[in-house]
């Protein structure tokens, strides 16, 4: 089997529809090329042998000043480019953290970071969110009908990560708001406003953490960024940005995706009620079934890449299709279906290789306090007023929720 030919449409109806259009693809063939709204082509694979091998091969770069090179040959090959103090092509002002970067550089970063986010810091975490998840979900009984995405899954990863990285109580809802626009990347104005407000306020933050250190994650990296003086000023609001950007937005749509196939598994919801030591395994295949992420950020080839019968030249783009790939029926047989006893492990929703999800932990912890929290106070849990077919956001990123309305007790 060959790629298609001809690009396929990346736009709207691929993300409303996702699943049944990567099975499509999947089925056609190992390797497609995907074409955004913007005319911007991407290499897509699609099965699950060729996405986790591809994650580890040192072939495909991510290095920010290369992507935006290649971007500016595609669409701007004569323009003027922004040009910073050193050298570099300006990007939007936080773009150097470890998931924009290649070895060594790349190396040097994580290896920062895992020596302030220690699994200690993150078991720490624990009696906060379990906290913070019982007070939501007090909140919720009562009510005959809820958003559970505006009522749970949102609030909860935002605290715990402004909690986390120390982020003022008050802020919360800026955060929100700012992460939402830069994902939802239909508006490009807003998205650029969002930027340059959150950098302005990152920059505020490290400034009086440095006056006032806490016992928080982000005055443990400037306190590991000033002894190994290893991490400039542009990497640490970077690496805060990120952190803030990849462990909200994600977190929050495992939780809503994760309880909306439950909602829709009613023998899966009773299976868990009826044995909740299965709940570790089911946000595994929860992850794997229905994750917050269509596919990896972007890559580019550094050389031709064979995947199949098809030659993917060098200096192009290229994304792991993590939703595609997770319901490989080569390597999950039935994968359509949810299955909370089936065994998941080896999913690639946290991706693979040298860029594995750095949050994974925390990740995890999150969603199994969220689920044990939901079976103890709501094992009776319904969909709410929903159409068949839930509208899914407008992100070409994140697989998520426009919203999901529950009904937290049958209605007497
Ligand atoms: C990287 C998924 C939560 C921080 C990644 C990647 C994936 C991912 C797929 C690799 C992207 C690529 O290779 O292109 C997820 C999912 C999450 C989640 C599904 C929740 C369900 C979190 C949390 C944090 C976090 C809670 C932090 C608090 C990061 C960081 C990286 C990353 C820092 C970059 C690592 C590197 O470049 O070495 N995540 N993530 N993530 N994630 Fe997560």
């Amino acid at each position: 089997m060959t790629a298609h030919t001809d690009p396929v449409p990346f736009d709207s109806g691929f993300v409303q529809d996702l699943h049944a259009r990567y099975a499509e693809l999947r089925e056609a063939g190992p390797v497609h090329r995907l074409v955004n709204d913007s005319g911007l082509p991407v290499w897509v694979v699609t099965r699950y042998s060729d996405a986790r091998a591809l994650l580890a091969d040192p072939r495909l770069g991510k290095d920010a000043q290369t992507i935006f090179r290649l971007v500016m040959d595609r669409f701007a090959p004569d323009a003027e480019r922004p040009e910073a103090e050193d050298g570099r092509f300006a990007g939007a002002g936080f773009d150097m953290h470890m998931l924009n970067m290649d070895p060594p550089d790349h190396t040097r970063l994580r290896k920062l970071v895992v020596k302030a986010f220690t699994a200690r810091r993150i078991e720490e975490l624990r009696p906060r969110i379990e906290q913070i998840s019982e007070e939501l979900l007090t909140a919720m009984a009562g009510e005959s009908e809820v958003d559970f995405l505006d009522a749970f899954a949102f609030p909860l990863p935002i605290r715990v990560i402004c909690e986390l990285l120390g982020v003022d109580e008050s802020r919360r809802d800026d955060f929100r708001d700012w992460t939402n626009k830069l994902l939802d990347d239909i508006d490009a104005e807003a998205s650029a406003q969002a930027a340059g407000d959150m950098a302005q306020y990152l920059t505020e933050l490290l400034a009086a953490k440095r006056q006032r250190p806490g016992d928080d994650l982000l005055t443990a990296l400037i306190e590991v960024s000033e002894d190994e003086d290893r991490l400039s000023e542009a990497e640490l609001i970077s690496m805060v940005f990120l952190l803030l950007v990849a462990g909200h937005e994600t977190t929050v749509n495992l939780i809503g995706n994760g309880v909306l196939a439950l909602l829709r598994n009613p023998e899966q919801f009773a299976a868990l009620r009826a044995n909740p030591d299965l709940v570790d395994g089911a946000v595994e295949e929860m992850l794997r079934f229905d994750g917050p992420l269509m596919h990896t950020t972007f890559r580019f080839t550094t050389e031709p890449i064979t995947i199949g019968e098809t030659v993917i030249p060098a200096g192009e783009f290229v994304w792991a299709g993590l939703a595609a790939a997770n319901r490989d029926p080569e390597r999950f047989p039935e994968g359509d279906s949810f299955d909370v006893t089936r065994d998941p492990h080896g999913h690639l929703a946290f991706g693979h290789g040298i860029h594995f999800c750095l949050g994974a932990p925390l990740a995890r912890m999150e969603a199994q306090i969220a689920l044990r929290g939901l079976l103890a106070h709501f094992p009776d849990l319904e969909l709410g007023t929903a159409p068949e077919n839930l509208a899914r956001r407008n992100s070409s990123l994140i697989h998520g929720l426009r919203d999901l309305p529950v009904r937290p007790a049958p209605l007497s």
